[in-house]
């Protein structure tokens, strides 16, 4: 935890930069790819518990529910492998790509600019704080939100899509625990894991408004740093 706090005091003292390197390529890329895999697994998943009204002629021939839950298991495995090598790039990668996993909780400093980032947020501040990586509001909500809730939405997708395979089938074998630990009814884990879509729509919307937010107001570059990695720093 020391060296955690170590680096966070350098990320302080940072502050004085104008440019610096934050967001290496492979996390960028898989920041984007990530996006767009959320957003076919919401689209195909809202559809696949609430189908559209059937499609006249023969449904071999349209196969519209077979397409859309191609579309979602396809989605869901770049969805799962890019959440394993995210993890991968944790260990390899710079700070900041441990900032997803690791959150400086002892650290009493980081829980105070938490505060004062809310009251940022809730327009209760005048002066914004300036962060090389994610601020530390971000790094929590991200942290509850995304990385929580990435293990839950594979967790209990894997576990229905073993269901589907079969018993036997390596996804039953590997996740097929999920749906007994949630108490054995399948019905119930396709509504949790719905619900779960919705937490993650809230939270896509909430991380895109701040995003565009920060970019505006906190006089730090924030969307071209996804992009480019460097953090533009105006004054
Ligand atoms: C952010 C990620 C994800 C979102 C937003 C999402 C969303 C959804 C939604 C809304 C449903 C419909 C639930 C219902 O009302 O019955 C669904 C079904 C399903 N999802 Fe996901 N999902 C995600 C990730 C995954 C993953 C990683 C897998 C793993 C293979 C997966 C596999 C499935 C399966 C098997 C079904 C049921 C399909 C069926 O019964 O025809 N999902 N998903
Ligand atoms: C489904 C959609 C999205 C999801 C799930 C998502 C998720 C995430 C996650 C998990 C991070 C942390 C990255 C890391 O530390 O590895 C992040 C950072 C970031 N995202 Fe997104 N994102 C989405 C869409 C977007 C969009 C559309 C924008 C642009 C408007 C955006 C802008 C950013 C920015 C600027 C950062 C870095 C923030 C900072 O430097 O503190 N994201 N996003």
């Amino acid at each position: 935890m020391l060296a955690e706090q170590d680096a966070f005091e350098a990320e302080r003292s940072a502050r004085m930069v104008r440019a610096i390197y934050v967001y290496e390529a492979p996390l960028r890329l898989w920041h984007w790819v990530n996006a767009l895999a959320i957003t076919v697994l919401a689209v195909t998943g809202y559809f696949i518990g609430k189908p559209l009204p059937a499609l006249s002629g023969d449904t071999s021939a349209q196969y519209l529910m077979g397409w859309i839950r191609l579309l979602h298991f396809s989605a869901a495995y770049v969805f799962a492998i890019g959440f394993l090598a995210r993890i991968y790039w944790a260990f390899v990668g710079n700070h900041h790509a441990r900032q997803l996993f690791l959150l400086p909780v002892l650290n009493p400093r980081w829980w105070g600019e938490v505060l004062y980032e809310l009251r940022w947020y809730l327009f209760l501040v005048r002066e914004p704080n300036k962060y090389v990586g994610h601020n530390p509001l971000a790094q929590l909500m991200m942290f509850l939100f995304f990385t929580i809730g990435a293990v839950y939405m594979i967790l209990t997708g894997f576990a229905l899509y073993g269901e589907g395979q079969g018993a036997g089938s390596w996804a039953d074998e590997l996740f097929g625990w999920v749906i007994a630990v949630l108490g054995g009814n399948s019905m119930q884990v396709h509504s949790l894991h719905r619900l779960g879509m919705w937490v993650t729509v809230c939270f896509v919307i909430v991380h895109v408004y701040a995003a565009i937010r920060e970019d505006i107001m906190s006089r730090q570059s924030l969307i071209s740093t996804m992009v480019s990695g460097w953090r533009m720093f105006k004054d």
